[in-house]
């Protein structure tokens, strides 16, 4: 009989470009920002390369296809095949859904399990305000797109801002209860472009609590290893049940038990978004022994501590969200 050999568990993200349709304000500037250009990006099959060698030594649980936004790097459905393949027990995508409602079908196809999407308000205003598009409706048919393709668990996700969105998290809560998709209260981070809405817009967890109930009754399920959600079931005063989830990462932070590596879009290693600038780990996928990525991943994961201080001053477009 062969010994069962123990990997310990890997989550990766990986992000696939730094392009995206929207600006939103804590990621982008109106004009964008200088994006990386084609042969600066990864490649499909560096990638799959990537994810395989990192196989040999982890249990890589999930896979997580980030952005930008992922859905604007020309020939996505290829490369969610081609992970596919490796055989990853989870494997998702977190995108705006912009391109989702076409997209959605054939992603499920390429062997997608599942999709984030991001949705920060639903009033069109307030939609614009914070995405600098008017074109909420192209979301939302994205959702329902994902939904029907069968893209579940589809959670979405909703960054709080003082003064912005903040009177809209109840209809956004019915209106994820109402589809049966989990909605995620994310606390604004003061990276990147967020660091400078920090002050005036940040809005702890606690008063995200606070403005759901009454309205809403919500039960804390026991948290999860290496989740970066505190989940609850909610129950809204017209009988309307499901689960929402209060991701901290200011108020609450879960470093000890995270398992993240960050791949970005140009081929950075990093092994947790408020520390260190990230190794170039393209070189080591060109025909260099395994050895060394994995080293270089041993040293990414060695950085996890608690105490984050976000220092970070590159756009999470750059960095995956
Ligand atoms: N703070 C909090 N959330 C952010 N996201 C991007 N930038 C920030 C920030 N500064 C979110 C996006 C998306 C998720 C992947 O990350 O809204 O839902
Ligand atoms: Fe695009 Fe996501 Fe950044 Fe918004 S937060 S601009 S959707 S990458």
């Amino acid at each position: 009989m062969i010994a069962s050999i123990y990997k310990p568990v890997l989550s990766l993200r990986i992000s696939v470009t730094d392009r995206c349709q929207l600006r939103c304000r804590y990621c982008m500037p109106a004009a964008g920002v200088p994006f990386c250009g084609h042969d600066e990006i990864i490649s499909f099959e560096e990638i799959k390369d990537f994810v395989a060698q990192l196989q040999v030594a982890y249990d890589v649980r999930k896979v997580r296809l980030t952005g930008g936004d992922p859905l604007a790097r020309k020939g996505i459905v290829e490369l969610v095949a081609m992970l596919s393949e490796l055989g990853i027990p989870d494997l998702a995508l977190t995108t705006n859904a912009q391109r989702l409602a076409s997209m959605a079908a054939p992603l499920k196809a390429a062997g997608l399990d599942r999709v984030n999407i991001s949705l920060d308000a639903l009033e069109p205003g307030t939609f614009e305000r914070i995405t600098r598009s008017d074109s909420v409706d192209a979301t939302v048919a994205g959702i329902d797109a994902a939904l029907e393709a069968d893209l579940r668990p589809v959670k979405l996700n909703m960054v709080v801002m003082q003064g912005i969105n903040e009177h809209e998290v109840r209809d956004v809560l019915t209106f994820a209860l109402k589809r049966g998709c989990e909605l995620r209260f994310l606390e604004l981070m003061p990276i990147g472009y967020g660091a400078e809405l920090f002050e005036e817009h940040f809005v702890p967890t606690k008063t995200v609590h606070r403005m759901l109930t009454p309205a809403f009754e919500l039960t804390s399920y026991p948290r999860t290893a290496g989740s970066s959600a505190q989940r609850y079931a909610v129950r809204a005063t017209d009988g309307v049940e499901g689960v929402a989830g209060f991701i901290s990462p200011c108020s609450d932070q879960f470093c000890s038990d995270c398992s993240r590596l960050r791949l970005t879009a140009s081929g950075r290693l990093m092994g947790c978004l408020a520390r260190e600038e990230g190794h170039d780990i393209r070189p080591m996928l060109q025909g260099e022994s395994s050895d060394s990525l994995l080293t270089t991943v041993r040293q990414a994961l060695g950085c996890k501590r608690s105490g984050v201080h976000f220092k970070q001053s590159v756009s999470m477009a750059a960095i995956g969200g």
